[in-house]
């Protein structure tokens, strides 16, 4: 199977985009862009992100208790970009407002999920990170768009 193809069909899937955060006693807080969240139960309330094996932060997201998601809104394209560059991981506070848990939540995101690490599945060169909602908020506004390797925003929105 020819990966760059494989990628590139992948890539048609269109998603939302989001920054996951940890709060790690030896490395701080830290951001790290994902498209690959999806809501995976409503009784216990679970959703799942994937995070790369060979990523900087993989320690702390798979061995950290609390972890939250961030759902980006269609003006903080920066910000994703920022968040998915390696060694830029690091959160800026002006950002972010920490949860009860203190794990950060991006200021301005139209939904956040608060987590506890509920399972941790191997999927080849990926690991499944499976989270219990402990608590979310909602607030108005579109959402950043991920399709065919671009940031877009939804056609109603743009118009
Ligand atoms: C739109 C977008 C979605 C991404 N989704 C994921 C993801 O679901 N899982 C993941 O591990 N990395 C994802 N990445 C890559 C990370 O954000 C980041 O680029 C990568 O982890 C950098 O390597 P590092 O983790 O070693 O710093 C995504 C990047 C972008 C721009």
């Amino acid at each position: 199977m020819d990966g760059k193809e494989f990628r590139q069909a992948l890539g048609r899937f269109s998603t939302g985009v989001c920054l996951i955060t940890v709060n790690d006693r030896d490395s701080g807080a830290l951001a790290l862009t994902a498209n690959s969240f999806s809501s995976v139960s409503l009784d216990p309330p679970l959703i799942l992100w994937s995070i790369q094996n060979n990523s900087e932060c993989f320690r702390e997201y798979t061995e950290n208790e609390y972890f939250a998601f961030s759902v980006m809104a269609s003006d903080q394209a920066a910000l994703s970009g920022k968040y998915a560059r390696r060694g830029e991981h690091a959160v800026e506070p002006a950002e972010f407002s920490n949860n009860t848990h203190d794990v950060p939540l991006l200021n301005g995101a139209i939904a956040h999920f608060s987590c506890r690490l509920f399972a941790l599945h191997e999927a080849g060169d990926h690991h499944i990170v499976v989270g219990e909602v402990l608590d979310f908020q909602t607030a108005d506004g579109a959402p950043l768009l991920f399709s065919n390797g671009q940031y877009d925003e939804l056609a109603s929105v743009a118009k």
